[in-house]
Protein backbone atom coordinates (compact mmCIF):
# COMPACT_ATOMS: atom_id res chain seq x y z
CA UNK A 1 0.00 0.00 0.00
CA UNK A 2 1.29 3.87 -0.82
CA UNK A 3 0.11 7.03 0.23
CA UNK A 4 2.27 7.86 -2.87
CA UNK A 5 0.30 7.95 -6.15
CA UNK A 6 3.62 9.38 -8.12
CA UNK A 7 7.33 9.49 -7.86
CA UNK A 8 8.85 11.22 -10.99
CA UNK A 9 13.05 11.55 -9.88
CA UNK A 10 15.06 13.13 -11.95
CA UNK A 11 13.32 13.37 -15.32
CA UNK A 12 14.97 14.56 -18.37
CA UNK A 13 13.15 15.33 -21.49
CA UNK A 14 15.73 15.82 -24.75
CA UNK A 15 14.04 17.04 -27.72
CA UNK A 16 15.23 17.85 -31.35
CA UNK A 17 14.67 21.59 -32.94
CA UNK A 18 16.19 22.82 -36.02
CA UNK A 19 18.54 19.70 -36.39
CA UNK A 20 19.30 20.47 -32.84
CA UNK A 21 19.33 18.74 -29.35
CA UNK A 22 17.67 20.38 -26.68
CA UNK A 23 16.89 19.60 -23.19
CA UNK A 24 13.93 22.05 -21.76
CA UNK A 25 13.41 19.62 -18.59
CA UNK A 26 16.16 18.61 -16.91
CA UNK A 27 16.55 16.79 -13.29
CA UNK A 28 13.06 17.36 -12.70
CA UNK A 29 11.72 15.69 -9.27
CA UNK A 30 8.35 16.30 -7.94
CA UNK A 31 5.94 13.79 -6.45
CA UNK A 32 2.39 13.18 -5.55
CA UNK A 33 0.34 12.34 -2.44
CA UNK A 34 -3.06 10.00 -2.71
CA UNK A 35 -5.49 13.17 -3.05
CA UNK A 36 -3.07 15.62 -2.87
CA UNK A 37 -2.97 18.31 -5.41
CA UNK A 38 0.58 19.63 -6.68
CA UNK A 39 0.24 23.04 -8.39
CA UNK A 40 3.42 24.08 -11.09
CA UNK A 41 4.13 27.24 -11.82
CA UNK A 42 6.81 29.20 -13.92
CA UNK A 43 6.81 31.45 -17.03
CA UNK A 44 6.24 30.25 -20.25
CA UNK A 45 8.52 27.84 -22.02
CA UNK A 46 10.11 26.36 -18.50
CA UNK A 47 8.83 22.76 -19.32
CA UNK A 48 5.69 22.82 -16.94
CA UNK A 49 3.63 21.03 -20.76
CA UNK A 50 6.71 18.83 -21.14
CA UNK A 51 6.56 17.71 -17.79
CA UNK A 52 2.65 17.03 -17.54
CA UNK A 53 3.54 14.58 -21.54
CA UNK A 54 6.25 12.94 -19.80
CA UNK A 55 4.22 11.64 -17.30
CA UNK A 56 1.29 10.78 -19.21
CA UNK A 57 3.46 9.72 -21.73
CA UNK A 58 2.56 11.61 -24.55
CA UNK A 59 6.42 12.71 -26.00
CA UNK A 60 7.74 11.16 -28.78
CA UNK A 61 9.82 7.63 -27.75
CA UNK A 62 13.17 8.40 -26.58
CA UNK A 63 12.06 11.91 -25.45
CA UNK A 64 12.52 10.90 -22.03
CA UNK A 65 16.68 10.11 -21.84
CA UNK A 66 16.80 10.43 -17.54
CA UNK A 67 15.16 9.53 -14.65
CA UNK A 68 12.14 7.46 -13.62
CA UNK A 69 8.24 7.84 -13.41
CA UNK A 70 6.91 5.68 -10.69
CA UNK A 71 2.87 5.03 -9.59
CA UNK A 72 0.66 3.61 -7.85
CA UNK A 73 -2.46 4.02 -9.34
CA UNK A 74 -4.50 1.27 -7.28
CA UNK A 75 -4.08 1.85 -3.19
CA UNK A 76 -3.42 -1.63 -2.57
CA UNK A 77 -0.02 -1.61 -5.33
CA UNK A 78 3.35 -0.48 -4.47
CA UNK A 79 4.72 2.28 -6.25
CA UNK A 80 6.26 0.46 -9.51
CA UNK A 81 7.50 1.76 -12.98
CA UNK A 82 4.67 1.38 -14.92
CA UNK A 83 4.42 3.11 -18.40
CA UNK A 84 2.39 4.38 -21.77
CA UNK A 85 -0.21 1.93 -20.82
CA UNK A 86 -1.07 4.19 -17.49
CA UNK A 87 -2.75 6.76 -19.81
CA UNK A 88 -6.33 6.02 -20.20
CA UNK A 89 -5.69 3.83 -16.91
CA UNK A 90 -5.75 6.20 -14.28
CA UNK A 91 -4.34 9.10 -15.56
CA UNK A 92 -5.99 11.87 -17.86
CA UNK A 93 -5.05 15.28 -18.79
CA UNK A 94 -6.68 18.63 -19.67
CA UNK A 95 -5.23 21.29 -21.93
CA UNK A 96 -6.02 24.65 -22.09
CA UNK A 97 -7.54 25.05 -25.13
CA UNK A 98 -10.57 22.70 -25.30
CA UNK A 99 -11.39 23.40 -29.27
CA UNK A 100 -7.92 21.75 -30.08
CA UNK A 101 -8.14 19.09 -27.79
CA UNK A 102 -12.03 18.29 -28.99
CA UNK A 103 -12.91 15.89 -31.73
CA UNK A 104 -14.51 18.49 -33.59
CA UNK A 105 -16.08 15.26 -35.73
CA UNK A 106 -17.57 13.82 -33.09
CA UNK A 107 -20.89 14.96 -31.04
CA UNK A 108 -20.22 15.87 -27.37
CA UNK A 109 -22.21 12.66 -26.08
CA UNK A 110 -20.38 10.30 -27.98
CA UNK A 111 -16.96 12.35 -27.45
CA UNK A 112 -17.54 11.78 -23.64
CA UNK A 113 -18.81 8.19 -23.90
CA UNK A 114 -15.71 7.38 -25.50
CA UNK A 115 -14.02 6.54 -21.98
CA UNK A 116 -16.17 4.26 -20.90
CA UNK A 117 -16.92 2.33 -23.82
CA UNK A 118 -13.10 1.54 -23.85
CA UNK A 119 -12.03 1.64 -20.80
CA UNK A 120 -15.09 -0.08 -18.82
CA UNK A 121 -16.32 -2.22 -21.70
CA UNK A 122 -19.42 -0.80 -21.79
CA UNK A 123 -21.98 -0.84 -24.68
CA UNK A 124 -23.12 1.94 -26.60
CA UNK A 125 -26.28 2.82 -25.11
CA UNK A 126 -24.64 2.51 -21.43
CA UNK A 127 -21.83 4.65 -22.37
CA UNK A 128 -24.40 7.33 -23.25
CA UNK A 129 -26.46 7.08 -20.14
CA UNK A 130 -22.64 7.52 -18.53
CA UNK A 131 -21.90 10.37 -20.52
CA UNK A 132 -25.15 11.94 -19.80
CA UNK A 133 -24.32 11.73 -16.28
CA UNK A 134 -21.19 12.65 -16.42
CA UNK A 135 -22.22 16.10 -17.81
CA UNK A 136 -24.31 16.75 -15.41
CA UNK A 137 -21.73 16.11 -12.49
CA UNK A 138 -19.50 18.64 -14.05
CA UNK A 139 -22.66 20.96 -14.19
CA UNK A 140 -23.46 21.46 -17.80
CA UNK A 141 -27.14 21.98 -18.24
CA UNK A 142 -29.48 20.44 -20.20
CA UNK A 143 -27.10 17.09 -20.61
CA UNK A 144 -29.13 15.09 -23.18
CA UNK A 145 -29.78 17.92 -25.17
CA UNK A 146 -26.40 19.40 -25.47
CA UNK A 147 -25.06 15.42 -25.91
CA UNK A 148 -26.44 15.93 -28.90
CA UNK A 149 -24.22 18.67 -30.40
CA UNK A 150 -21.42 19.64 -32.06
CA UNK A 151 -18.43 20.75 -29.95
CA UNK A 152 -18.07 24.27 -31.86
CA UNK A 153 -21.69 25.01 -30.41
CA UNK A 154 -20.87 25.38 -27.14
CA UNK A 155 -19.51 28.36 -25.13
CA UNK A 156 -15.61 28.23 -24.24
CA UNK A 157 -16.87 27.22 -20.70
CA UNK A 158 -18.99 24.34 -21.39
CA UNK A 159 -16.57 22.82 -23.74
CA UNK A 160 -13.69 22.89 -21.17
CA UNK A 161 -16.37 21.39 -18.98
CA UNK A 162 -17.10 18.55 -21.79
CA UNK A 163 -13.24 18.22 -21.30
CA UNK A 164 -13.30 17.74 -18.26
CA UNK A 165 -16.17 15.43 -18.34
CA UNK A 166 -14.25 13.28 -21.28
CA UNK A 167 -11.08 13.19 -18.64
CA UNK A 168 -12.92 12.17 -15.92
CA UNK A 169 -14.52 9.54 -17.73
CA UNK A 170 -11.89 7.11 -17.60
CA UNK A 171 -12.19 7.80 -13.76
CA UNK A 172 -8.55 8.59 -13.23
CA UNK A 173 -6.57 8.21 -9.93
CA UNK A 174 -4.72 10.99 -11.17
CA UNK A 175 -5.47 13.67 -13.17
CA UNK A 176 -3.31 16.56 -14.75
CA UNK A 177 -4.54 19.89 -15.66
CA UNK A 178 -2.55 22.05 -17.77
CA UNK A 179 -3.90 25.93 -17.77
CA UNK A 180 -7.31 24.36 -17.93
CA UNK A 181 -9.04 28.17 -16.76
CA UNK A 182 -6.33 30.35 -18.43
CA UNK A 183 -8.92 31.04 -21.15
CA UNK A 184 -12.11 31.49 -19.49
CA UNK A 185 -13.47 34.32 -17.83
CA UNK A 186 -12.94 34.46 -14.14
CA UNK A 187 -16.66 33.69 -12.94
CA UNK A 188 -16.38 30.16 -15.08
CA UNK A 189 -12.95 29.82 -13.97
CA UNK A 190 -14.03 29.85 -10.71
CA UNK A 191 -16.75 27.50 -11.12
CA UNK A 192 -14.07 25.14 -12.59
CA UNK A 193 -12.13 25.14 -9.90
CA UNK A 194 -14.70 24.59 -7.01
CA UNK A 195 -15.70 21.79 -9.60
CA UNK A 196 -12.05 20.19 -9.58
CA UNK A 197 -12.10 20.74 -5.44
CA UNK A 198 -15.32 18.50 -5.30
CA UNK A 199 -14.44 16.03 -7.40
CA UNK A 200 -11.20 15.93 -5.94
CA UNK A 201 -12.12 15.11 -2.15
CA UNK A 202 -15.24 12.86 -3.52
CA UNK A 203 -13.21 10.79 -5.75
CA UNK A 204 -10.46 10.62 -3.74
CA UNK A 205 -8.38 12.15 -6.87
CA UNK A 206 -5.12 13.42 -7.23
CA UNK A 207 -4.09 16.55 -9.30
CA UNK A 208 -1.43 18.13 -10.58
CA UNK A 209 -2.16 21.96 -11.45
CA UNK A 210 -0.23 23.85 -13.92
CA UNK A 211 -0.89 27.56 -14.18
CA UNK A 212 1.13 30.58 -14.07
CA UNK A 213 -1.65 32.25 -11.97
CA UNK A 214 -0.29 31.95 -8.51
CA UNK A 215 -3.46 32.90 -6.65
CA UNK A 216 -5.61 30.01 -8.60
CA UNK A 217 -2.52 27.30 -7.40
CA UNK A 218 -2.92 28.80 -3.62
CA UNK A 219 -6.60 28.29 -3.49
CA UNK A 220 -6.77 24.78 -5.08
CA UNK A 221 -3.33 22.98 -3.94
CA UNK A 222 -1.33 22.03 -1.52
CA UNK A 223 2.30 22.08 -2.40
CA UNK A 224 4.10 24.08 -5.14
CA UNK A 225 6.85 23.28 -7.02
CA UNK A 226 8.55 26.46 -9.27
CA UNK A 227 9.79 25.65 -11.88
CA UNK A 228 12.40 28.02 -14.20
CA UNK A 229 14.09 27.26 -17.21
CA UNK A 230 13.31 22.97 -17.39
CA UNK A 231 14.11 22.74 -13.22
CA UNK A 232 12.47 22.76 -10.32
CA UNK A 233 13.64 25.67 -8.04
CA UNK A 234 11.70 25.67 -5.29
CA UNK A 235 9.06 23.53 -3.63
CA UNK A 236 7.22 23.08 -0.34
CA UNK A 237 3.64 23.55 0.92
CA UNK A 238 1.88 26.32 -0.46
CA UNK A 239 0.92 28.70 1.80
CA UNK A 240 4.57 28.01 3.59
CA UNK A 241 6.13 29.41 -0.13
CA UNK A 242 3.90 32.26 -0.38
CA UNK A 243 4.48 33.20 3.24
CA UNK A 244 7.96 33.25 2.78
CA UNK A 245 9.95 32.02 -0.62
CA UNK A 246 12.74 30.53 -0.46
CA UNK A 247 14.13 31.42 -4.08
CA UNK A 248 14.71 34.87 -5.70
CA UNK A 249 12.68 33.99 -8.56
CA UNK A 250 9.61 32.48 -6.72
CA UNK A 251 9.75 36.00 -4.84
CA UNK A 252 10.22 38.16 -8.03
CA UNK A 253 7.33 35.96 -9.77
CA UNK A 254 4.78 36.46 -6.57
CA UNK A 255 5.28 40.53 -7.51
CA UNK A 256 5.33 40.09 -10.69
CA UNK A 257 1.48 38.11 -10.96
CA UNK A 258 -1.17 41.14 -10.46
CA UNK A 259 -3.89 38.64 -8.99
CA UNK A 260 -1.52 37.25 -6.52
CA UNK A 261 -0.07 41.19 -5.26
CA UNK A 262 -2.10 41.75 -2.38
CA UNK A 263 -0.96 44.97 -1.23
CA UNK A 264 -1.36 48.16 -3.44
CA UNK A 265 2.50 48.50 -3.90
CA UNK A 266 3.74 48.50 -8.04
CA UNK A 267 4.14 45.56 -9.27
CA UNK A 268 7.59 44.51 -10.54
CA UNK A 269 7.94 42.47 -13.19
CA UNK A 270 10.88 40.36 -13.78
CA UNK A 271 13.44 41.81 -15.41
CA UNK A 272 15.14 40.65 -18.47
CA UNK A 273 13.44 37.03 -20.22
CA UNK A 274 14.07 33.49 -19.27
CA UNK A 275 16.80 31.64 -21.47
CA UNK A 276 15.94 29.58 -24.05
CA UNK A 277 16.82 25.68 -23.56
CA UNK A 278 18.98 26.23 -26.58
CA UNK A 279 21.30 28.53 -24.54
CA UNK A 280 20.57 27.98 -20.56
CA UNK A 281 23.31 29.59 -19.02
CA UNK A 282 26.07 27.91 -16.87
CA UNK A 283 25.63 28.03 -13.03
CA UNK A 284 22.81 28.68 -11.89
CA UNK A 285 20.07 29.33 -14.21
CA UNK A 286 17.86 32.52 -13.19
CA UNK A 287 21.61 34.05 -12.02
CA UNK A 288 21.44 36.51 -14.92
CA UNK A 289 18.08 38.34 -13.52
CA UNK A 290 18.51 37.55 -10.00
CA UNK A 291 18.74 40.99 -7.48
CA UNK A 292 20.73 39.13 -5.40
CA UNK A 293 23.30 37.43 -7.32
CA UNK A 294 27.00 36.81 -6.07
CA UNK A 295 29.76 35.68 -7.62
CA UNK A 296 29.52 31.90 -6.81
CA UNK A 297 26.08 31.78 -8.31
CA UNK A 298 27.62 31.47 -11.61
CA UNK A 299 29.18 28.14 -10.97
CA UNK A 300 26.76 26.55 -9.10
CA UNK A 301 25.66 23.32 -9.85
CA UNK A 302 21.95 22.64 -9.65
CA UNK A 303 20.21 20.67 -6.48
CA UNK A 304 17.38 21.19 -4.81
CA UNK A 305 17.98 21.47 -1.08
CA UNK A 306 15.96 20.83 1.99
CA UNK A 307 15.40 23.69 3.99
CA UNK A 308 13.13 23.55 7.14
CA UNK A 309 11.03 20.30 7.34
CA UNK A 310 8.81 20.12 4.37
CA UNK A 311 10.85 23.38 1.72
CA UNK A 312 13.50 22.48 -0.72
CA UNK A 313 15.28 25.43 -3.00
CA UNK A 314 17.57 25.18 -5.61
CA UNK A 315 19.46 28.38 -4.29
CA UNK A 316 22.62 28.65 -3.00
CA UNK A 317 21.81 31.87 -0.71
CA UNK A 318 18.31 31.63 0.28
CA UNK A 319 19.68 33.35 3.58
CA UNK A 320 19.85 36.63 1.71
CA UNK A 321 16.11 36.63 0.61
CA UNK A 322 14.95 36.58 4.69
CA UNK A 323 13.26 40.02 5.36
CA UNK A 324 14.29 41.72 2.10
CA UNK A 325 11.44 41.91 -1.17
CA UNK A 326 8.42 42.94 0.76
N1 LIG B 1 8.06 19.20 -29.45
C1 LIG B 1 8.99 20.09 -29.14
N2 LIG B 1 10.13 20.17 -29.85
C2 LIG B 1 11.10 21.06 -29.55
N3 LIG B 1 11.01 21.93 -28.52
C3 LIG B 1 9.91 21.90 -27.77
C4 LIG B 1 8.82 20.99 -28.03
N4 LIG B 1 7.85 21.19 -27.11
C5 LIG B 1 8.29 22.19 -26.32
N5 LIG B 1 9.52 22.62 -26.70
C6 LIG B 1 10.31 23.68 -26.07
O1 LIG B 1 10.55 23.29 -24.72
C7 LIG B 1 10.43 24.38 -23.83
C8 LIG B 1 9.43 24.04 -22.75
O2 LIG B 1 8.16 23.86 -23.33
P1 LIG B 1 6.83 23.68 -22.48
O3 LIG B 1 5.72 23.58 -23.45
O4 LIG B 1 7.00 22.56 -21.53
O5 LIG B 1 6.76 25.05 -21.68
P2 LIG B 1 5.64 25.57 -20.67
O6 LIG B 1 6.30 25.79 -19.36
O7 LIG B 1 4.49 24.65 -20.70
O8 LIG B 1 5.27 26.99 -21.29
P3 LIG B 1 3.84 27.71 -21.43
O9 LIG B 1 3.60 28.40 -20.10
O10 LIG B 1 4.05 28.70 -22.52
O11 LIG B 1 2.81 26.68 -21.75
C9 LIG B 1 10.03 25.58 -24.68
O12 LIG B 1 11.19 26.33 -24.94
C10 LIG B 1 9.51 24.97 -25.95
O13 LIG B 1 9.78 25.81 -27.05
MG1 LIG C 1 2.54 24.82 -21.36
Amino acid sequence: MSDRILEVEDLSVTLERGGKEITPVQNVSVSLGRGEALGIAGESGCGKSLTLKSIIGLLPPGAIVGGDLRFALDREEPISYESADVHGHGIAIIFQEPMTALNPTMRVGDLIAEGPKIHHGLDRREARERAIELMRLVGIPSPEKRARMWPHQLSGGLRQRVMIAAALSTEPKLLLCDEPTTALDVSIQDQILGLLQELRTRLDMSIIFVSHDLAVIGELCDRIAIMYAGQVVEKGPVDEVFADPKHPYTEALMHSVPSFQQTTEKLEGIEGAPPDPGSFPDGCRFAPRCRYVRDDCATASYALVQIGERRETGCIHPELLEGIGS
